[in-house]
């Protein structure tokens, strides 16, 4: 009888290192190109001494080869300050579907006003842009409810000339990948292992889930 369901014996990636290590960049690949990824928004965690934080992002570019992850954030953030002092950034996904997690440790650098931030910027269309063109900063105070726009900003009336304003605001994390940690929840047993792009000797490590 047909079935929608993984069936657990079928999934090249149970027991494969290799197979693993595919499915994970074709998930990312996927996260970035498609919307309906359960993948497509992370959560993205830094910190310095004791304030570490996490926040929801969309996941902009994943490059398997380059070794790295990629979100655009606003330049006024806070998390700016925090990786200029601590470059350790974290990556948690979950595909509800997939039962299957992934825990990405990088080293972030932030690309403000350079090839990669323009590069990205020539792809970030015009309604988008409306969230680089607050007049303060991303959580600084506000009197009462609001946007932090103005109403011609809000209500979409600025020229693309206007919207160029944003790059002013606009940064781009680019993260390389250290080390990825996945675990593949399943009524058979899950399987939990490690990738570790920076031992070349022992990249690949079975876990205990
Ligand atoms: C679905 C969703 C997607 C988001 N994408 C981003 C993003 O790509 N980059 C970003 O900086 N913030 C994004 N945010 C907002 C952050 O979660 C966070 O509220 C904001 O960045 C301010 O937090 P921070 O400056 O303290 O990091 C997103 C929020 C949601 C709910």
């Amino acid at each position: 009888m047909a079935t929608n369901k993984i069936k657990i014996n079928d999934v090249e990636f149970y027991e494969d290192p290799i197979a693993i290590e595919n499915k994970i960049w074709q998930m990312l690949d996927e996260a970035v190109n498609s919307r309906a990824s359960e993948c497509r928004t992370p959560v993205f965690i830094c910190g310095h001494n004791n304030q570490f934080d996490g926040r929801t992002v969309v996941l902009r570019a994943a490059n398997q080869q380059g070794g790295f992850l990629q979100f655009h954030a606003d330049y006024r953030s806070s998390k700016i300050a925090i990786i200029q002092e601590n470059e350790q950034g974290v990556f948690v996904f979950y595909d509800r579907r997939q039962k299957i997690q992934l825990r990405i440790k990088t080293k972030c650098q932030i690309n403000y006003k350079n090839k990669i931030s323009h590069e990205s910027w020539l792809k970030t269309q015009h309604i988008s842009r409306k969230a680089y063109l607050t007049l303060s900063s991303p959580g600084s105070v506000l009197d009462k409810p609001g946007t932090g726009l103005t109403e011609k900003h809000e209500n979409f009336l600025y020229s693309a000339e206007e919207s160029e304003l944003g790059f002013e605001n606009f940064c781009v994390f680019r993260c390389n990948v250290q080390t990825i940690e996945w675990l593949f929840l399943s009524a058979k047993g899950h399987r939990r292992a490690k990738i570790d792009y920076e031992d070349t000797q022992n990249k690949f490590t079975w876990l205990t889930p």
